[in-house]
C-alpha cells in the first residue's frame, strides 16, 4: 500500500493525522513548501530535514521542461537528483500552464500551449501529465485538471468540473505505478455551493467568507479516511482556519516569495526587514523562535543583507519555512491535546479584531 492515513486525535473538525507514504511518515496539519525546479530556493536539502520539512512540492510542467522527466527518471527520479530522502509531491501541470501562460488553451484533449522554450504549440494531455509524473517519482502525483478562475462565473465552471472528473478516469487508467505513487484527485467548482465537491481551484483573489464556506462545504462531503489537500494555500490564518474546519495539507510559495522581498513571518504578523527601523535593531527576528537565523542573527544585519545579497532572502526563507513548519506542528499537537492553537490568534489579533 503506497498510503496510510490514521487520525490521531480530533479537535470539533480538525484532525491530526499520520499520513505514511512511501519515502516518509508524515504529521497532519502539513505545510508543503513549493520546490518548483526540484529546490526550495535558498535552501539546501540538509537545511530543509533540519528544520523538520516532511515533504516538498515540485511542478510537472517547470521540470517537463528542464531538466525533461526522461533525464530525471535515467538519473534515478526527483528523490535521488535532488538528494531528498524524504516525501514529495508533483503538482500536474495544468495549474501552472494556466497561470503562468496566458496563452494556454484548453480542450477534451488536454491543455495546449505555447513552448516557452521554442514557442512551437504543445498539448499537455492527462496520460502525458501521469506518464511525466511516473517518471519523475514523488510519493503522491496530482490529476490533470481544468483549472478556471474564482472569479469567472456561468457555464465555464461548470464544464471545468465535469472535464476535471472526465481527466481523472484517464490519469487512473494511465497511471503505471500505483503500488509505489499515490494519485490524488482534484475537483475543480468554482464558488458555486452545487458544483463543487472538493478542493482545488481557491486561492484565486476570491473573498475569504466564500474561500473559507466552500472549504467547509468539501471537508464536510470528503471522506474520513483520506487526506484532504486544500491546493495554494496559504497564509498563516488560512492554514489554523482550514485546519479548524478540516483540511490536513497546503502548499504555497508565500513564506519563500515574501522573504524574498524582506518580509519576515511571525507570531504578531510580518515583520519588514526594508524599514529603517531595523538599522540598529539588535533583537533577533523573532526573539520567541528557537530557528537557526534567530539564534545567530540580529534583525540589524539581515536588514543590511536584504536585497543587496542572497544571504539576506535564504536567511529569510529559512526562518519563514521554519515557522510555517513550527505553526503545523503546533497545530498537530494541539488538536491530538485536545485543544486548538488559541495563543496564535491572540498574538495575530490581540485587540480582537477580524480580519477583513
Ligand atoms: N495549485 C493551486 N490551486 C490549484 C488547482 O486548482 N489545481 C492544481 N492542479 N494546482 C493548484
Ligand atoms: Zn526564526
Amino acid at each position: 500500500m503506497a498510503l496510510r492515513f490514521e487520525v490521531l486525535g480530533r479537535f470539533n473538525r480538525a484532525r491530526a493525522a499520520q499520513l505514511t507514504l512511501p519515502h516518509f511518515a508524515c504529521q497532519t496539519p502539513l505545510f508543503m513548501p513549493v520546490g518548483t525546479q526540484g529546490t526550495i530556493k535558498g535552501l539546501t536539502t540538509d537545511q530543509l530535514e533540519e528544520i523538520g520539512c516532511q515533504i516538498i512540492l515540485g511542478n510537472t510542467y517547470h521540470l517537463a521542461l528542464r531538466p525533461t522527466s526522461e533525464l530525471i527518471d535515467e538519473l534515478g527520479g526527483l528523490h535521488k537528483f535532488m538528494n531528498w530522502p524524504r516525501a514529495l509531491l508533483t503538482d500536474s501541470g495544468g495549474f501552472q500552464m494556466v497561470s503562468l501562460l496566458h496563452l494556454a488553451d484548453i480542450t477534451e484533449k488536454g491543455v495546449t500551449f505555447q513552448s516557452p522554450v521554442d514557442g512551437k504549440p504543445m498539448l499537455l494531455t492527462p496520460e502525458e501529465s501521469i506518464q511525466i509524473q511516473n517518471r519523475i517519482g514523488a510519493d503522491i502525483i496530482m490529476a490533470l485538471d481544468d483549472v478556471v478562475r474564482t472569479t469567472i462565473t456561468g457555464p465555464r465552471i461548470e464544464e471545468a468540473m465535469y472535464r476535471t472528473l472526465r481527466w481523472v478516469d484517464r490519469c487512473i487508467a494511465a497511471h503505471k505505478r500505483p503500488h509505489e505513487q499515490n494519485l490524488f484527485g482534484i475537483v475543480q467548482g468554482g464558488l458555486d455551493p452545487v458544483l463543487r465537491y472538493a478542493i482545488g481551484g481557491l486561492a484565486g483573489g476570491e473573498d475569504k467568507d466564500s474561500f473559507w464556506r466552500v472549504v467547509a462545504q468539501c471537508t464536510a462531503a470528503l471522506p474520513e479516511d483520506k487526506p484532504r489537500y486544500v491546493m495554494g494555500v496559504g497564509y498563516p490564518l488560512d492554514i489554523v482556519v482550514c485546519s479548524a474546519l478540516g483540511a490536513d495539507m497546503y502548499d504555497c510559495v508565500y513564506p519563500t516569495r515574501t522573504a524574498r522581498f524582506g518580509t519576515a513571518l511571525v507570531p504578531e504578523g510580518v515583520l519588514k526587514l526594508k524599514h529603517n527601523a531595523m538599522v540598529n535593531d539588535t533583537r533577533p527576528i523573532d526573539p520567541t523562535c528557537a530557528c537557526m537565523v534567530c539564534k545567530n542573527y540580529t534583525r540589524a544585519y539581515i536588514h543590511c543583507l536584504v536585497t543587496k545579497d542572497a544571504m539576506g532572502s535564504q536567511l529569510l526563507s529559512y526562518h519563514n519555512l521554519y515557522y510555517m513548519l513550527q505553526l503545523s506542528r503546533n497545530l498537530h499537537s494541539s488538536i491530538v491535546e485536545g485543544r486548538f492553537v488559541c495563543d496564535f490568534l491572540q498574538k495575530m489579533f490581540p485587540k480582537g479584531d477580524v480580519p477583513e
